[in-house]
């Protein structure tokens, strides 16, 4: 049995179906149960919240290997909550099962003084996933293209228009979360992967506003963009901080990505996974907004 927390995500209707594709059978725990029956299929679901013991408890109940997709980045539970206290919780539950196999999404490069709070936390997971006891693998992955894309692409295609956070011209490492699915799938095929932290960049680095340029041609339309000013992300992130922790975190984190080097050399650490494919920013564009992908085409408003 194979038990997936954070299934209902991005990340997770790529992965399930490589996983369902086993012949083992898969377990996804979620707080929503009708929501993710949705997103995906062919799974036993169950209701939880593998933040609290009890149900973390009941969620690796007879599974030989758990993956860990949680995070609180987008939800009010928050970071410390959900990444940290979630996957400890998550993973103690799991060693005290008897669960053969721990795998950790994290982040690429994720330490414990990084400028963003994601990467501290998930830097605080993987000591509790290391200490816990049990067989862990750790995954590192950089920025999902599918995440950014869509969440530049979406307003653009729904309004003609959109936000970019930040001057958008420092380059970042983009993965397709597609791709990540196949490193965790192979991750539990591959016993060679027990105890190791796999960094998992994909093969570009591009700016947000590249993404943006990658977005119109897969959807053959242009649209406005804006650019929130630095000045004004700083002040806000300060000012909602104690209204709003999760949006004065996300504009924090905007900042990060918009003046840090979040570059990687995307070609020469995945040399070492070659059977996995390095899907572009363009195709996964074309996935998301091209032709097929079904988008009816609106005009720009003001
Ligand atoms: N997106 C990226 O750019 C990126 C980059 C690097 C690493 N990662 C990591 O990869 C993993 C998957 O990312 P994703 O983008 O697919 O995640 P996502 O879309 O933000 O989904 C988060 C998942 O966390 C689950 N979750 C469980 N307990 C939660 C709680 N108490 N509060 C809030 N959420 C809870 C949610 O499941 P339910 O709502 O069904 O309970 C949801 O499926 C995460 O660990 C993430 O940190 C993401």
């Amino acid at each position: 049995m194979i038990v997936v927390a954070g299934a209902s995500g991005t990340l997770g209707p790529l992965l399930v179906p490589l996983l369902v594709g086993r012949g083992e059978p898969v377990r996804v725990v979620t707080r929503d149960p009708d929501a993710a029956s949705r997103k995906v299929s062919g799974v036993e679901l169950i209701a939880g919240d593998v933040t609290r013991p009890a149900d973390a408890r009941r969620a690796v109940e007879g599974a030989r290997v758990v993956v860990s997709a949680i995070t609180g980045f987008a939800s009010p539970a928050g970071l410390q909550a959900v990444d940290i206290e979630g996957n400890r919780i998550l993973a103690d539950a799991a060693a005290r099962a008897g669960v053969e196999q721990f795998v950790l999404l994290s982040v690429a490069q994720a330490t414990a003084d990084h400028p963003m709070a994601l990467f501290r936390a998930k830097f605080a997971a993987e000591q509790a996933i290391r200490a816990s006891g049990i067989g862990w693998t750790i995954i590192r992955p950089t920025a999902y293209l599918e995440t950014w894309l869509g969440l530049i692409g979406g307003p653009l295609v729904a309004k003609g228009k959109t936000l970019v956070f930040g001057r958008g011209r420092n380059p970042i490492n983009f993965v397709s979360a597609l791709d990540v699915a196949r490193l965790v799938d192979l991750a539990i095929a591959d016993r060679s992967f027990r105890g190791k932290v796999v960094e998992m960049p994909g093969p570009e680095n591009l700016t947000l506003d590249q993404l943006v340029a990658i977005i119109e041609s897969a959807y053959g339309r242009s649209g406005r963009v804006s650019h929130t000013p630095r000045a004004a992300m700083r002040l806000l992130s300060i000012a909602l901080g104690p209204i709003d922790r999760m949006r004065a975190g996300q504009i924090a984190a905007a900042l990060v990505m918009d003046t840090r080097d979040m570059t990687m050399d995307g070609r020469a650490v995945r040399a070492a996974h070659p059977s996995i494919p390095m899907t572009t920013a363009a195709s996964v564009a074309e996935r998301l907004f091209g032709a097929t992908a079904g988008h009816v085409v609106q005009p720009a408003t003001t």
